[in-house]
């Protein structure tokens, strides 16, 4: 342990991040940027050959960063697993999607694992930030490493730390943003806090008592704003009903200083934590005989939102006297969010299958996302113009990207319908129908 913690200390430390994603790679570049030299591990040879170019493929993470680390040495990537025999500390990046039937799908993890355990070394500290259940760390991680006849602590240590990044979120970044470590053992917990304070303030590393406490603060996190984002998602159709605009209910409220949360309404939730993540707490809870109701339900409503922006599609061109048969609808957005190029689980995919389902003429624009596939068909995205805008029947903002011009869109739409707010301010009440 000394050792490790003279090595991490002094910076020699050599870092493994398997997972060259949305969270592996800045946290890559982010321990490259402070002195220690690092090493990526992916089975995707199209990351791999980018960044040992200097290309970054990720928004978040400037080119220029990965060009001055690769070109010091501090940065490299490769396919070559045996180089995990290399590093004194690895890192777990690797995707937990679900299955159809909604249950964690860990064979990403175990995966990884198996690629450390045939080149584990004494000495090594190994952190998973995949999001998972509670109890990966212990029951799956820890099993397979110690397969090699090597223990938890006489021989390599072990802990979890949920990963916080929020693609394009200029204020919240990997330096500023608290990190919660839970080792398997007080020596894991004390050597992950230690590295983690390489890279943000020391009084920002949070230690809590094991890996199962880490893993499921995540999972409370992402099942909060899930919870909540149902909660006014509710509400949205309850105002509709009773004629209130959710927007000024919404913003009234958030004038209060204590006690209340800002969440906003929307047409769904996306990308690859908010719509999974709590299904890995409600599927660990059944081992449990446990019902996680509030997640059972703020999902049934989430996922319903789509469905019902399909249908103020096809109420709105009713009132004009047009079915949605051939009718041609432009989506705005299919990232799951503003500013970002992640169309992972984007409600916007949700709403353009509706549309085509009901013989819909569907177009889209993303200026982050050239082109995507859905429902088997490739789509590319279509620039915006005066011209094509007024040529659709229907506009929907799915996606309220800062780039977009609200007004001019406004102006040459013949129906708008605004899942997002974007037109707040504007004034068409013949033209905008808003969530
Ligand atoms: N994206 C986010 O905003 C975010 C935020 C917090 C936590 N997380 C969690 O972090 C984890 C990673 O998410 P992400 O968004 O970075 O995913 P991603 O898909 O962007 O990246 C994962 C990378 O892992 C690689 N990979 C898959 N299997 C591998 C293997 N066996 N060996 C080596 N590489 C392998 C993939 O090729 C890919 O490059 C997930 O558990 C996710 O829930 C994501």
């Amino acid at each position: 342990m000394k050792e490790l913690e003279k090595k991490i200390k002094d910076k020699k430390a050599k870092i493994g991040v398997i997972g060259l994603g949305y969270v592996g790679l800045p946290m890559a570049v982010e321990f490259g940027l402070s002195g220690f030299s690092v090493c990526g591990f992916d089975i995707d040879c199209e990351k791999i050959e980018k960044i040992n170019k200097g290309i970054s493929y990720i928004p978040d993470v400037k080119t220029e960063n990965i060009a001055f680390l690769v070109k010091e040495k501090k940065l490299s990537a490769t396919s070559d697993f045996s180089k995990l025999g290399d590093m004194d500390i690895i890192f777990i990046c690797v995707p937990t999607p679900f299955t159809k039937a909604k249950a964690p799908d860990i064979s990403y993890i175990i995966s990884a694992t198996d690629s450390i355990k045939e080149n584990l070394k004494k000495g090594q500290l190994i952190i998973l930030q995949s999001t998972t259940y509670p109890g990966t760390t212990e029951e799956i991680v820890v099993p397979i490493l110690e397969g090699t006849g090597m223990k938890v602590d006489t021989d390599f240590f072990v802990a979890f730390s949920p990963e916080r990044i929020d693609p394009g979120n200029k204020v919240w970044t990997i330096k500023n943003t608290p990190k919660v470590v839970g080792g398997l053992t007080e020596k894991s917990t004390k050597l992950s806090s230690l590295l983690f304070s390489q890279i943000i303030e020391e009084e920002k590393v949070f230690p809590v008592s094991s890996p199962k406490a880490a893993e499921l603060c995540k999972l409370l996190e992402n099942t909060f704003r899930a919870v909540n984002i149902a909660l006014v998602n509710e509400l949205t159709l309850l105002c509709r009903r009773m004629g209130i605009d959710v927007w000024e209910v919404i913003d009234a409220a958030s004038t209060k200083p204590f006690g209340f949360m800002k969440f906003l309404p929307g047409p769904g939730v996306g990308g690859h934590c908010i719509p999974i993540d709590p299904f890995y707490l409600s599927w660990k809870a059944r081992e449990y005989d446990f019902s996680t109701k509030f997640i059972e339900l703020a999902a049934e409503t989430n996922i319903m939102m789509p469905r019902y922006v399909a249908s103020l599609v096809s109420s709105a061109l009713n009132e004009r006297k047009k079915p949605m048969k051939n009718s041609k609808v432009l989506v705005l957005g299919v990232a799951f969010k503003k500013d970002i190029d992640d169309p992972r689980y984007s409600p916007s995919i949700f709403i353009i299958e509706l549309l085509l389902k009901a013989e819909v003429s569907v177009s889209y624009n993303d200026p982050y996302i050239p082109s995507i596939v859905i429902s088997g068909k490739e789509f590319n995205s279509k620039e915006i113009s005066k011209e094509f805008i007024s040529e659709q029947d229907c506009v929907i903002i799915a996606t309220d990207h800062t780039s977009y011009n609200y007004k001019d869109i406004v102006e040459w739409a013949n129906l708008v319908i605004d899942t997002r707010n974007a037109t707040a301010g504007i004034e068409n009440k013949e033209k905008i129908v808003r969530l």
